[in-house]
């Protein structure tokens, strides 16, 4: 059963997402967390900002991988996924670099790095994931069309994500073509996944992840079959739902 919150106001949305890994960070402190990137974690990882000035929630003992890394982009280029997360939480938060993971976009031999980081995966156990939802519905960078059984991999962007995420690039063709990963048998081993969707772009996608047949042609209908889902939903995302 999916566990499924829809909110009138994002800020709302944002808050009690983050509860559920602010909690979680309290309860065990050493977590194991799954981050996503994009703009619906944005508001989530705010909070979290916020928390941790407040309230002190530490993270000196998590420790972190990231979804998804784009090919060809070095750590320091601004579109990034680790630039992303060392500017919206990492250098705001009292974790240690070292326990940061995100697959290098620039390496050389692409499944080599989808070796060395799918091993890092498997040799732990993910407490929390944070996923977005493409308009597509793709999670993660499993585009429509991937197998549910694929672990840490190389995936070509489909045009739709192109397009979408152009609007961090000064044009298209800077969108790079192809990224690095998690398949999406690493993505459901993670005991809690919290999914957050923000938009009337996302409604379509949402409504085929909650209620459309679980198969590959809407990659986030596989959660339909996870044990512990929650998804934070705004109204306009949610506005097909029956
Ligand atoms: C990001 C990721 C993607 C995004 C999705 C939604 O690391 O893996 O699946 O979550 O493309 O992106 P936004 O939030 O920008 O709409």
């Amino acid at each position: 059963m999916m566990n499924i919150y829809i909110f009138e106001d994002s800020q709302t949305l944002y808050e009690e997402a983050a509860r559920q890994v602010i909690s979680l960070v309290r309860q065990k402190p050493d977590a194991v967390l799954g981050l996503a990137t994009g703009i619906s974690p944005l508001g989530l990882y705010r909070v979290l900002i916020d928390d941790h000035q407040k309230n002190r929630t530490s993270y000196q003992h998590v420790t972190t991988y990231n979804l998804d890394e784009y090919l060809g982009l070095a750590p320091d280029h601004p579109q990034s996924y680790r630039h992303y997360m060392h500017e919206h939480l990492f250098t705001h938060i009292d974790i240690n670099s070292d326990h940061t993971h995100i697959p290098h976009g620039d390496t050389d031999n692409p499944p080599r790095e989808c070796r060395r980081y799918n091993e890092l995966l498997t040799g732990t156990t993910l407490d929390l994931q944070v996923l977005g939802i493409g308009s597509n519905g793709h999670i993660g960078f499993n585009e429509p069309g991937t197998p549910f059984d694929l672990e840490t991999h190389v995936i070509a962007l489909d045009e739709k994500t192109r397009q979408d995420n152009a609007v961090f690039f000064a044009q298209i063709d800077d969108v790079p073509t192809h990224a690095i990963t998690m398949g999406i048998a690493n993505i459901m081993r993670a005991r809690t996944i919290v999914l957050v969707a923000i938009g009337a772009k996302k409604a379509q996608a949402v409504k085929q992840m909650i209620q459309g047949a679980v198969d590959n042609s809407c990659p986030a209908s596989v959660l339909q079959t996870h044990r512990d889902v929650h998804l934070y939903l705004d109204i306009e995302a949610a506005k097909h739902l029956s």
